[in-house]
């Protein structure tokens, strides 16, 4: 999930988080984002002082973060992952209070490796991974998501969105030429609105979800959308987007 800020990346990975889990797959969630986007939408429950994760990793002397003796990618999944709802496992990074960032830096980190460290592993074989990265291009071109068959580019029908959006794509398919592209317009609102982002980006759009204020009010809720409105427009579209992903090309 990559795309610009505030666009829905969160609220759509963990939407399909949560439908890929009632579906009878086992998901990891991988939250490489410090602000907890992905928290609220899949109704992962309040942010623990400081990031599981924490635990998994030291610093040496130089400063520089490690897995702590005993600790793999494999096994920091496996232990320093909490469940929500459904079932989904999810590794947060999260934040720290206080003056944390060094810290928080820490987690960020054991997220990277765990992503790099469980493509090829057989415990994770069967599983579905599903990764939420922050806002911009940088995680994206720093190879963040290793495990991705397919990277969903979120854009909204502005321009602006859409440039940033070819950016993201471009970037994505440098990093990993074998996985797919599938571009997600969100909060689109009129019958004009796809045919403008496929212009302005110059490709088709694999899924478009509607604007649904739903999603806003679950949000401000402090509800997972999937759970305060599992049958509105956006969810459904989610829904169908879900199966879509799917689909033999996408895989
Ligand atoms: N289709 C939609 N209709 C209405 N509101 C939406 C829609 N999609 C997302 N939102 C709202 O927009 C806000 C931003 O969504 P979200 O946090 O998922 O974006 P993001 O791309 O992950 O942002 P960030 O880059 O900050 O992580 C949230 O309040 C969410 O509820
Ligand atoms: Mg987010």
């Amino acid at each position: 999930m990559i795309g610009k800020g505030g666009l829905g990346k969160s609220v759509i990975a963990g939407t399909l988080a949560r439908i890929a889990a009632r579906e009878g797959a086992q998901v990891l969630a991988l939250d490489s984002d410090p602000l907890p986007g992905l928290r609220f939408s899949l109704g992962s429950g309040p942010e623990p002082a400081e990031p599981l994760l924490l635990q998994a990793v030291e610093q040496d002397a130089t400063g520089r973060f490690g897995w702590r003796q005993g600790v793999t990618a494999v096994s920091a999944a496996q232990r320093f992952a909490s469940t929500a709802p459904d079932g989904v496992r999810v590794l947060h990074c999260g934040k720290v209070a206080g003056d944390g960032s060094r810290a928080a830096a820490g987690a960020t980190k054991a997220v990277w490796e765990v992503a790099h460290g469980i493509v090829d592993a057989p415990e994770f074989r069967e599983w579905t991974l599903i990764g939420d990265l922050p806002a911009g291009a940088r995680q994206t071109a720093e190879d963040w998501a290793p495990y991705a068959h397919t990277y969903l580019v979120v854009v909204q029908p502005t321009v602006q969105s859409a440039l940033t959006a070819r950016r993201v794509a471009r970037l994505a398919r440098q990093q990993s030429p074998d996985a797919a592209i599938a571009f997600v317009a969100n909060r689109v609102t009129t019958k004009s609105d796809v045919p403008h982002i496929e212009s302005w980006i110059g490709e088709p759009v694999f899924a478009s979800l509607p604007v649904d204020e739903e999603l806003a009010t679950a949000e401000r809720l402090g509800v997972a959308p999937i759970d305060h409105a599992p049958d509105s427009p956006a969810i459904e579209a989610m829904r169908r987007l879900a199966a879509a992903l799917e689909a033999p090309a996408t895989r």
